[in-house]
């Protein structure tokens, strides 16, 4: 007779900020799953609200990638069957004041984690890969197709770890998928959980939030002589449920691949809508009911004037689409942000 087996994922940086809604989604599908962080840039009650939010239980090791034993360990111990894999430093500006910090948490912790699968015979892997992968363009949708060239040592770390992972496929039977985020927004509808940025935002939302909330008082406009209708920036935003869906249509397709074949193949995550930062800002003050004070800014290093995602081949191969809309995106991030003023040390 069968016996059902229910699988184990891993998740590094479970306790950040999609790595906590992308816990919540496999445990509510019914999923064992296992945490790995080192709370860089996350809070252990990140966890302690999963499960409440899931009324269920994960296993959590405190520990760095980068702890090869730690690591060689938890695989002993977990029957895992694939990893979604969030842990990496993701601040643009500082991975250009601190490139060394970035290359030696991201690629050489991703290289000890791909190390230690091989070794245990667990080949398969959602990797959260992003659009700054792509080089600056001003023809827009993306599709996955669209010419790579990261601007920053983030953006390569990202692009380097993508060249991994297909050269991993060239050589060995792994199965991947390289989910490239547009740009995520929002929170669980709890307001449990949500993002807890340190310091001041670098993304816009956080900061449009915090204004809102009166933890700021005035909003940067990076640029305002775009060449966009409002002369604003114009971003894709994905709200981070429909990401983490994403990533369970990912999951499930490489649980149904065959072992012994490999399969690394990318898929762009957005909704193929864009929205101007004014329009956000806009937005945000008519769903919050509060005003967000904004000040029109030179325009920020590296920034383009508008990225947004052709997501068909997600749509197409994962049968995923994302589902909510404006409104929600900014209704969660504002309950989240209402209900915790300071993020997690509220
Ligand atoms: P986050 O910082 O909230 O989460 C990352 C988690 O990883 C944190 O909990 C941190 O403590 C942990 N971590 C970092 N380095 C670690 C290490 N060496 N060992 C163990 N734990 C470690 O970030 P996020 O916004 O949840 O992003 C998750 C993933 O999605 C990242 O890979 C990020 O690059 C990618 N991504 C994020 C965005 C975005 O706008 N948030 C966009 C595109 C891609
Ligand atoms: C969006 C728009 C800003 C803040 C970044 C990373 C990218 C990815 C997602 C991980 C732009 C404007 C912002 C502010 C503003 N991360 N803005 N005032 O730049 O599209 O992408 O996050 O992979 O790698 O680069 O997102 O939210 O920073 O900016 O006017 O205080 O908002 O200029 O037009 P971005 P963002």
């Amino acid at each position: 007779m069968d016996i059902a087996v229910t699988e184990t994922i891993l998740v590094t940086g479970g306790a950040g900020y999609i790595g906590s809604h992308a816990c919540v989604a496999l445990l509510i599908a019914g999923f064992e799953v296992v945490v790995l962080d080192n709370f860089s840039n996350s809070h252990p009650l990140a966890l302690e609200r999963v499960q409440k939010i899931t009324g269920r239980t994960l296993v959590f090791q405190q520990g760095d990638l980068r702890d090869h034993t730690m690591l060689d360990q938890l695989f002993h111990a977990h029957r895992i069957s694939a990893v979604m894999h969030f842990a990496v430093l993701k601040a643009v500006g500082e991975s250009c004041s601190n490139p060394l910090a970035y290359y030696d948490n991201n690629v050489v912790g991703t290289i000890h984690l791909l190390q230690v699968m091989q070794a245990h015979a667990v080949q398969r892997l959602i990797f959260s890969s992003s659009a700054t992968v792509y080089r600056p363009s001003a023809v827009m949708p993306l599709d996955e197709n669209a010419a790579l060239g990261a601007t920053n040592p983030y953006g390569q770390t990202k692009q380097m770890i993508e060249q991994m992972l297909m050269d991993c496929c060239a050589s060995a039977p792994w199965q991947v998928a390289l989910l490239r985020y547009f740009n995520p927004v929002g929170a669980h509808e709890s307001g449990l959980i949500g993002e807890d940025p340190a310091g001041i935002p670098n993304n816009l939302l956080p900061y449009v939030a915090q204004v809102a909330a009166g933890v700021r008082e005035v909003l940067p406009v990076f640029g305002n002589d775009y060449n966009t209708p409002d002369g604003t920036g114009v971003r894709d935003f994905i709200h981070v449920q429909d990401l983490v869906a994403g990533h369970l249509a990912a999951l499930r397709l490489l649980l149904t691949k065959d072992k012994q074949q490999a399969f690394c193949r990318p898929y762009n995550l957005g909704t193929g809508n864009g929205y101007s930062v004014l329009e956000m800002v806009q937005a945000f003050e008519r769903i919050s009911g509060k005003s967000v004070r904004y000040r029109i800014m030179p325009r920020r290093d590296g920034d383009v004037a508008a990225c947004w995602a052709n997501a068909q081949r997600a749509q197409q191969e994962l049968s995923w689409v994302a589902e909510k809309n404006l409104d929600a995106m900014l209704a969660d991030s504002w309950r989240w942000q209402s209900n915790n003023p300071q993020g997690y040390r509220s």
